[in-house]
């Protein structure tokens, strides 16, 4: 970790009794804890916006495995992309539905895009995709 500095911020009271409250709920141990958090989400959300960054990712489907086909486009797409795809957890969910988490790794931008792909598919339920910045060249 890198060297720690401290900053002062000036803002409402009304604001900070907000924020405050917000630490509360969120579990969060102290007002620095929850501003790094937040800095950093913001930071790595912009650095997606030029999807040139290197991530780590998950994306979640449950869909209808009765679906004619799905299955086998879902996996066709998947080796397709067998660079981006680390791997996948399949949970039979309920007698009709499937859970699946699939661990992806690359450019922001494939992720994205093998994301919409995926979720587009006809008899997807629901799909969300969450990316967390993975530099190559991280140091703990
Ligand atoms: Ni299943």
């Amino acid at each position: 970790m890198s060297d720690i500095v401290r900053f002062s911020v000036s803002l409402e009271n009304d604001l900070l009794d907000e924020f405050d409250r917000f630490c509360k709920e969120e579990n969060f141990a102290t007002r620095s804890e929850a501003v790094r958090q937040m800095i950093r989400e913001m930071l790595t959300g912009r650095a997606w916006e030029s999807g040139e960054t290197e991530v780590a990712g998950t994306l979640t489907l449950v869909y209808d495995h009765h679906r004619p086909q799905l299955r086998d486009r879902m996996i066709a797409l998947q080796h397709k992309h067998h660079d981006l795809v680390v791997s996948t957890l399949h949970t039979h969910l309920t007698h009709d539905l499937c859970l699946e988490v699939i661990v992806l790794r690359g450019r922001a931008d494939k992720l994205r895009q093998i994301a919409t792909q995926l979720k587009g598919m006809k008899g997807i339920r629901k799909g969300e995709l969450v990316m967390a910045a993975a530099p190559v060249h991280a140091h703990s």
